[in-house]
């Protein structure tokens, strides 16, 4: 099974989306292995997207994280990390599908609700740059056979 990071971002928290947006990831079968909230301070931000330094987007995007808390999650599940983003859907919101999580609930630029790793090497990353081992669970549900059979 994968496993990928997720961030709602300070838009959803503000914005009371985090009860949904969970709600779909667990309505699709994926498993919450990893949940907390989290002030983002600069350093962390700066860690997170140490891969977009020097772009123009890059010092609006350190400043966005961390305005407000953010729910970090470990999602698990069959190719979680492909699911995941295509639930989530393309980074601009205004573009992305109805139906996935942006095109249903964001509009505009920066703002656009939710992180979630692109690939397995990121998302092996980015849970150990957000995760300690012991804030992740591995448990057995009872619907995982219904699930994944
Ligand atoms: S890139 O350049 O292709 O790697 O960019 P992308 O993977 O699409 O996005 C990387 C993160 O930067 C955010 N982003 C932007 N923010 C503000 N303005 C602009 N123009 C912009 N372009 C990209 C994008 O939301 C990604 O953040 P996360 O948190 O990973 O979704």
């Amino acid at each position: 099974m994968q496993q990928t990071l997720v961030l709602i971002k300070p838009d959803g928290v503000q914005r009371a989306l985090v009860g949904n947006i969970l709600a779909r990831f667990e309505a699709r079968g994926l498993k919450i292995v990893g949940m907390k909230l989290v002030q983002v301070n600069r350093a962390l931000a700066e860690e997170h997207y140490a891969v977009h330094q020097g772009k123009f987007f890059y010092d609006g995007l350190v400043s966005y994280i961390t305005l407000s808390p953010v729910v970090a999650l470990v999602l698990e599940g069959h190719e979680a990390i492909s699911v995941v983003r295509k639930m989530v859907g393309v980074t601009r919101p205004w573009e992305a599908d109805a139906g996935t999580i942006r095109g249903d609930y964001a509009l505009m630029g920066l703002r656009n609700l939710i992180h979630a790793s692109d690939a397995p090497e990121t998302a092996k990353s980015e849970i150990a740059l957000w995760f300690k081992p012991d804030e992740l669970h591995a448990y057995a549900r009872e619907l995982d056979k219904w699930v994944n059979e």
